[in-house]
């Protein structure tokens, strides 16, 4: 049989990454198995995953149990259409289940099979929700700049990281970018966010959409007031307030949805990522009481708007089993406590470093900035690819994890499984730690 990496060159075009790179140096790794918090490749290295491979195994690699929900499942009804209003035991479990745990008044559950599809059905709700109380120019949906939403039509343009519009463009009419609160004040980012409202006039908008903490951004943490704020402005103009919650959703920042750490409800929530932990693909949309008494009452024909695995039951089955394992571990708990341990060594790590600028994290998600000068925050030179060197030199030292190079930020991102224990924690700031000191030598600078 020809190699693997051969295999792969000739026929796998991956997601997010450089095709050119690929043809050169082959796959970066080809990962054959995951226990834990660790994955294993071909060549048998260990890894441990650091960002749960893409923020979304949440509890943990190789857990038989989910398999077997899977394998149960199957066995019984692998698949069934939730269209023209047919419907099976495991969606309407998990719809009844995720309402449960969803903030107060959030009820009713739209199904998707990912994020992307989750934030364009969020998109085209709220578009359909004011166009059937009569109001269809309220279309346009505000999202942050450096936000990320994924990458199908709809969410690709709230998006806000501009290189992923260059592929194929994004419909910028209806879609507006505002300031994100990033090394910025709340009161700076919200007047921006104002005059935009009022510029545009609120009549012509339809959401404002916003991740608790921006993922791919950067790990970056709002201000303590920012969300409370936003979701004021939000009502005073009439405006829905959508949470995208598919990182931070089911215990990733140490309570069950990213919102509640700033106790501010959104009207709509989507999720996907950690609500199977990966096992399986599946995500959804949450909606207010308010936006489905409205949907109920006025929305009379039929809904054109359906995905083929919309609540997939057999995904529905392991999203259940996954819920089951997060609550009966605590492992909401565990990624709070965790993440305190998680901060206490990057603060140890930027004590004993003179690159690291600010350290951050909230539960189980943090980030490292990599700076030329701390005590003034400026930036390496891009020419250095700072952010790659470390992201190598943690590789090798057995830690995948994901770097952030966007708008001359350099910056590590860090999400490990929320089964993570104290000495696997211990472990993972060592290697970050080992790695972060052999690039400071081998660009020459260091705290001694
Ligand atoms: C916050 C956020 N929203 C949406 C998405 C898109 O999800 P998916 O890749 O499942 O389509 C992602 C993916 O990383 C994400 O981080």
């Amino acid at each position: 049989m020809e190699d693997l990496f051969e295999l792969d060159k000739k026929h796998f075009i991956h997601p997010t990454s450089s095709i050119t790179q690929q043809q050169q140096d082959g796959a970066k790794a080809i990962i054959t198995k995951g226990d834990g918090i660790y994955v294993t490749d071909t060549n048998n290295n260990v890894y441990i995953d650091a960002v749960s491979s893409l923020w979304n195994v949440n509890i943990g690699h190789g857990r038989t149990e989910l398999a077997q929900a899977a394998f149960k499942q199957m066995q019984k009804l692998a698949f069934s259409s939730a269209f023209s209003t047919f419907s099976h035991e495991p969606a309407i479990q998990l719809a009844k289940k995720i309402a449960d745990l969803s903030p107060q008044g959030l009820n009713a559950v739209f199904f998707t099979s990912g994020g992307s599809e989750s934030n364009d059905s969020a998109v085209k709700l709220s578009r359909h929700y004011w166009k059937i109380q009569s109001k269809p120019n309220k279309r346009k949906i505000i999202s942050l700049r450096r936000g990320y939403h994924g990458v199908a039509a709809a969410s690709t343009s709230i998006t806000g990281i501009p290189e992923f519009w260059d592929m194929a463009g994004h419909l910028m009419n209806d879609f507006l970018h505002v300031e994100t609160p990033y090394r910025s004040t709340t009161e700076k980012a919200i007047t921006s966010l104002q005059s935009m409202i009022e510029q545009e006039g609120a009549d012509s908008i339809a959401a404002l959409i916003i991740e608790p903490v921006q993922g791919a951004g950067g790990v970056l943490i709002p201000p303590s007031e920012y969300l409370q704020a936003v979701k004021d402005i939000c009502e005073f103009y009439n405006i829905l307030f959508i949470a995208d919650e598919v990182i931070t959703g089911f215990g990733r920042t140490g309570t069950m949805f990213g919102m509640e750490n700033w106790q501010v409800i959104p009207d709509a929530m989507t999720f996907a990522k950690g609500v199977t932990s990966g096992y399986i693909p599946m995500g959804g949309v949450v909606i207010s009481d308010h936006i489905h008494n409205v949907l109920k009452e006025k929305s009379t024909g039929t809904l054109f708007h359906g995905f083929t695995y919309s609540g997939h039951p057999t995904a529905a089955a392991v999203a259940l089993k996954n819920i089951e394992i997060i609550e009966q571990e605590s492992l909401v708990t565990n990624a709070k406590e965790m993440g305190k341990e998680l901060l206490k060594g990057f603060q140890k790590i930027k004590k004993d470093s003179s690159i690291v600028g600010e350290v951050r994290a909230i539960g189980l998600i943090g980030a490292i900035e990599l700076v030329q000068d701390p005590s003034t925050n400026q930036a390496f030179s891009p020419q250095l690819g700072i952010t790659a060197s470390t992201i190598n030199a943690l590789h090798e030292r057995g830690v995948i994890s994901r770097g952030v190079t966007y708008d001359d930020t350099n910056i590590l991102c860090f999400a490990p499984p929320l089964i993570i224990t104290k000495q696997e924690t211990k472990e993972l700031i060592s290697r970050i730690s080992d790695a972060i000191s052999f690039v400071e030598q081998q660009i020459g600078i260091s705290k001694d």
